[in-house]
C-alpha cells in the first residue's frame, strides 16, 4: 500500500516536472480584449495571469521609447484627423501611400492621439505609453518582453534604439539577470545584428530570436538553429514554421535553446476549434517552452 502510494506520489511529481514551466507572453498585452501595448491591455493581461507582458517599441522624434507595434501611427490611432498634413508619401507598388510615422512626432504630440477609439469606443481617449510609464506598471507584477522593432530603420534616422533600450533598463535597475526577481526581463527582436549589438554592449539579459515565414528558410537546419547560441537563448518562430517542421523544437533544445511560438489569437486559431486548443498543440504536443497570445486567459496551464 505504502509502495503504490509512494508510487503515485513520484508520478504526480514526473507529471508536475514535465507541465510547469510553459511560459505565456500577453502579446501587446491582453490585446484581444484591449487596445494593443496600451497600460489597459498591460493590465488586463496580468490579472489574466501573464507570465510576462509584451511591448513592442518605437521612437519619438525627441528620442522616448514608446510601445507600439508599427513604425506609424494611422492604424491605431486618430493621427490622420489631429494631424492631418504631418504625413510622408512613399511608393509602394506603383502606388502612393500616406504614412505618419512616429519618428516625426515629439513625446508631447503623441499624447494628443487617441489610441483606443480604433477598437472600441468604450477606449476612447486611450493614450500610447511610453516604455518608462509601461515598466512602472507592471514591474513586481510580471516579466517585461520588450521587442526591438526595425532598429536599422531607426539607425537610419540618428537614433540608437539599443542603446536606448539598454539605458532604460539600467535606469531602472534591470539590466541583469534576477536583479528583480518579480521581474524578469527577456528582450526579443527579429534582427540578429540588433541581438548581437546588444551582447557586445555588454547586456547579459537573455534575449530571443524571432523570424518568421519571410525569412525562415535561412533557419530551418540545425546547423543555422544551432548558430543563434551565439546571440540569443531561444528561437521565436512564427507559429506555421514549428508546425510544418516540428523538429526545429528537437533541434533547438538540443542546442540549449527554447523555444517560443508566436502569435496565438482567438481571432484565427489556426484550425482549430479554438485557441486554447491550438496552445495546447504547441505546449504539449510539440513541446515548445512558450507562447506570445493575444488570450492569456485561454493559456492552458495543463494539457487539455
Ligand atoms: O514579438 C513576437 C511577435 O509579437 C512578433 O510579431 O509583428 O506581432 O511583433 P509582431
Ligand atoms: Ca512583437
Amino acid at each position: 500500500m505504502r509502495g503504490s502510494l509512494f508510487c503515485l506520489f513520484v508520478l504526480a511529481l514526473a507529471g508536475f516536472a514535465q507541465y510547469h514551466g510553459k511560459t505565456l507572453i500577453a502579446h501587446r498585452g491582453a490585446s484581444a480584449y484591449a487596445p494593443e501595448n496600451t497600460l489597459p491591455a498591460y493590465r488586463l493581461a496580468m490579472e489574466q495571469g501573464a507570465d510576462y507582458v509584451e511591448q513592442d517599441l518605437q521612437i519619438t522624434k525627441d528620442g522616448i521609447l514608446v510601445c507600439l507595434h508599427d513604425l506609424t501611427l494611422e492604424r491605431t490611432t486618430d493621427v490622420q484627423r489631429v494631424f492631418p498634413d504631418r504625413y510622408r508619401t512613399e511608393e509602394r507598388g506603383g502606388k502612393a501611400a500616406r504614412h505618419w510615422y512616429v519618428s516625426d512626432f515629439t513625446l508631447a504630440e503623441i499624447k494628443r492621439l487617441d489610441a483606443g477609439s480604433w477598437m472600441d469606443a468604450k477606449f476612447a481617449g486611450t493614450r500610447i505609453p511610453t516604455w518608462q510609464e509601461a515598466i512602472d506598471e507592471i514591474r513586481g507584477k510580471a516579466g517585461l518582453y520588450p521587442e526591438t522593432k526595425a532598429p536599422e530603420v531607426y539607425g537610419s534616422r540618428g537614433f540608437d534604439m539599443e542603446k536606448l533600450v539598454l539605458d532604460q533598463l539600467r535606469k531602472n535597475g534591470l539590466d541583469k539577470p534576477g536583479a528583480e526577481p518579480k521581474t524578469p526581463v527577456i528582450i526579443q527582436s527579429f534582427s540578429e545584428a540588433s541581438l548581437r549589438k546588444m551582447g557586445e554592449m555588454g547586456c547579459r539579459l537573455p534575449r530571443l530570436f524571432l523570424f518568421g515565414e519571410r525569412d525562415k528558410q535561412k533557419w530551418l537546419s540545425r546547423q543555422a538553429i544551432e548558430r543563434v547560441k551565439e546571440f540569443a537563448v531561444g528561437i521565436g518562430p512564427e507559429k506555421t514554421i514549428v508546425r510544418a517542421n516540428p523538429e526545429i523544437v528537437q533541434w533547438a533544445h538540443d542546442a540549449g535553446l527554447s523555444v517560443t511560438v508566436y502569435t496565438l489569437n482567438s481571432a484565427d486559431p489556426g484550425g482549430f476549434p479554438d485557441v486554447a486548443q491550438e496552445a495546447a498543440f504547441y505546449l504539449y504536443k510539440l513541446g515548445v517552452d512558450a507562447l506570445f497570445t493575444n488570450n492569456p486567459d485561454r493559456f492552458p496551464r495543463r494539457p487539455m
